[in-house]
């Protein structure tokens, strides 16, 4: 299958690369570095050992995207490219919803224009906001509470109106829970700019000195230890079930939703706990007041995945831990670590 990959470059867009590659697709990808490095991706070639086409584009520019796609002539598209950092989406609303509901129209209309009708778009477990029930299945009802949910929530609605509108049409929308860990060559891996805002990199850059020590924020939260509750996945799990949802997209139409985690929940003290383990060494932390916007529990059920895609996640919390701390061990500076 030939398959356009847009943000390729980013952190599950690598991961995902290297298993689309694995399968023997043929892939272009789209990237415009705003949250990565032209690094990762030759980093990918060399583990893949495969070639692909890339282009340095942005979504925002239609009249580019449209030649890209034309020239490459895909069968399907998996679609990453966005921003993704919900503090910031509530400081600059407009940027998010530019990057992420302009860019995927501007993406669709491309895509129209090439002729291509199914699509692999990365949604989000922040569509289900506070859960009224756990575990979470696809059917709870949506809703977001600041900009960054919105715009996934707005283009998983304008993809459900697509398909409405063309019986060819096909979506396959995937809820990530808390995607975590890093291949297992540790080559590849997260690299947050700045300040991370997540659990695991944050751990991993205070377990490997960077940052003197972990906030946790809120141990009064209704649950078993008092801190907040995540359904963590390993990337490489989540990057799997991307192939298992190109091949759905030839065989299915219409706009799909797929919930994709373990099913299980695990405590920010659990994992700090388990990534010391896996570590061997120390992970201070302190107790901090709770995080804006934050709820005490969340984890999916990801049974319609396993029925409908074929796919279950492997990699328990420790393989998520030790691979982290692969990655971060090796590349404490992220990509710009000289190897
Ligand atoms: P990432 O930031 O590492 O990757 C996104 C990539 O898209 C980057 O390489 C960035 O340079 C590129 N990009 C951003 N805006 C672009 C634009 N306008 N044009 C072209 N390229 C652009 O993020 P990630 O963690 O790999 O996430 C991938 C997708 O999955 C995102 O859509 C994100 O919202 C979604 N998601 C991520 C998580 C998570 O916790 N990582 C959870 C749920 C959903
Ligand atoms: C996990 C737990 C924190 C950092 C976010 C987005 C979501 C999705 C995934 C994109 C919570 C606690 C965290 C820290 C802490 N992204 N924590 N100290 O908030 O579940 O989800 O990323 O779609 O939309 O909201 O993930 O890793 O930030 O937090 O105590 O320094 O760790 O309070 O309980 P979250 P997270």
């Amino acid at each position: 299958m030939r398959v356009l990959i847009t943000g390729g470059a980013g952190y599950i867009g690598t991961h995902t690369m290297l298993e689309v590659l694995g399968a023997g697709h043929e892939v272009c990808v789209i990237d415009n570095f705003s949250n990565s490095a032209p690094e990762a991706l030759a980093r990918v070639k060399t583990l893949s050992n495969r070639s692909f086409t890339f282009h340095k584009a942005d979504l925002r520019d239609r009249e580019g995207l449209t030649m890209h796609l034309k020239a490459f002539n895909p069968d399907a598209v998996i679609h990453f490219a966005g921003l993704k950092a919900v503090g910031e989406s509530v400081e600059k609303p407009l940027e998010y919803y530019e990057n992420n509901v302009q860019g995927t129209i501007n993406l669709l209309q491309a895509m129209k224009a090439a002729g291509c009708q199914n699509i692999v778009f990365s949604s989000s477990a922040t569509v289900y906001g506070d859960p009224d029930f756990l575990p979470i299945t696809e059917d709870h009802p949506l809703r977001s509470t600041n900009p960054y949910g919105r715009s996934k929530l707005h283009i998983e609605e304008m993809l459900r109106d697509l398909a409405i509108s063309d019986p060819d049409f096909t979506a396959a929308i995937l809820r990530y829970f808390n995607p975590v860990g890093a291949h297992e060559s540790g080559r590849i891996g997260e690299d947050p700019s700045g300040i991370p805002n997540n659990l695991m990199p944050m751990i991993a850059q205070v377990a490997v000195g960077r940052r003197a020590h972990v906030k946790v924020f809120g141990n009064d939260y209704d649950t078993p230890d008092g801190t907040g509750v995540r359904d963590y996945i390993h990337v490489v799990d989540l990057a799997k079930a991307h192939v298992a949802a190109l091949d759905w997209t030839q065989s299915h139409t219409g706009a799909r939703a797929f919930n994709l985690g373990l099913g299980q929940g695990v405590s920010v003290m659990e994992m700090i706990d388990a990534f010391a383990k896996a570590s061997g060494r120390e992970v201070p932390y302190v107790n901090a007041p709770r995080r804006e916007g934050d709820i005490a529990t969340c984890y999916a059920d990801p049974s319609r995945a396993q029925a409908e895609l074929g796919w279950k996640a492997q990699i328990d919390l420790a393989g998520m831990c030790e691979t982290c701390w692969l990655w971060q061990d090796t590349n404490p500076l992220g990509y710009k670590t000289k190897t």
